[in-house]
């Protein structure tokens, strides 16, 4: 009784929580569907501020975004995906790199905007808060960011893609970042045909997403919950959650919740 009138208190309106879970379970990495309309700067605006309410370590807030859309710079990141994708492929064998192949896994060219978000280790100092005996919370911090970021640009309509296959020392070079300052991520952002209901390397059969009650242990690694009273009901309402997400990906929050 308590925590429902706590959580009518704190949480939110049916319709802000399903607009949340909205995001989440509809949001997609993209990398073909990009379409050439250009995004306003008030939405991109918009989604960056979104990033820059991120949690941070000590509130550090490390993060600085690049925006890139001159066709000359994405054109020679391009090259070097595509130099660094070879040697990806190459790392898979026979049917498995002959699916690798076949998987489009970009889309620096088509997308209208790329960035690169950045974690600049050194913006307060050497000591922070948080940081002192974890010293890659603030790389964590930054993805935080790109998270935000990528949701906020799913409800937007925007899509986003993330391409890690680059070589970081020329990613460094080509966008003349110093060497205090870590390139985290690097994405490509615009409008796009339409929104794929699944995971494109799930449906090309590359992996497939795995059950949640699976990944789930109960006061150490591995428990298996037999000394906590709580642990079958949980397993049971993350069955039944998990069976909420329909097979298709798209959930309805509403029913769920
Ligand atoms: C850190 C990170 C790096 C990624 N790098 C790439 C990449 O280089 N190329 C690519 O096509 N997708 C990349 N992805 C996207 C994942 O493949 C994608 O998130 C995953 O397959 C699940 O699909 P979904 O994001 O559509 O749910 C990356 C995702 C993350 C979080």
């Amino acid at each position: 009784m308590e925590s429902e009138s706590l959580r009518s208190q704190n949480g939110f309106t049916p319709e802000q929580r399903a607009g949340l879970y909205h995001a989440i379970f509809n949001r997609r990495d993209v990398r073909g569907q990009f379409v050439p309309d250009p995004v306003p700067d008030e939405v991109l605006a918009r989604v960056l501020t979104a990033a820059h309410f991120a949690p941070s370590v000590g509130f550090m807030q490390p993060w600085s975004f690049l925006v890139i859309t001159d066709p000359a710079v994405k054109a020679r990141m391009h090259e070097d995906f595509t130099a660094a994708n070879a040697e990806a492929a190459a790392l898979f064998e026979d049917e498995r790199q002959a699916a690798y192949r076949r998987l489009k896994l970009e889309g620096i060219r088509e997308a209208p905007v790329n960035l690169c978000v950045t974690c600049d280790r050194d913006r307060c100092g050497p000591v922070v808060l948080g940081r002192t005996h974890m010293p890659a919370m603030d790389l964590y911090s930054t993805v935080c960011a790109v998270q935000n970021l990528w949701l906020a640009a799913r409800a937007e309509g925007l899509g986003v893609g993330w391409v890690s296959i680059l070589h970081p020392d020329r990613l460094r070079d080509l966008l003349a970042i110093p060497e205090r300052v870590v390139p985290v991520a690097y994405l490509c952002l615009g409008y796009v045909s339409h929104f794929k209901d699944r995971p494109e390397l799930e449906s090309a059969g590359w992996r497939a997403r795995l059950p949640l009650e699976d990944l789930i242990h109960f006061d150490r690694w591995g428990g298996d919950g037999s000394g906590s009273d709580g642990a079958a009901s949980l397993r049971e309402a993350v069955r039944a959650s998990m069976a909420g997400v329909r097979e298709d990906g798209i959930s309805e929050p509403e029913g769920r919740l």
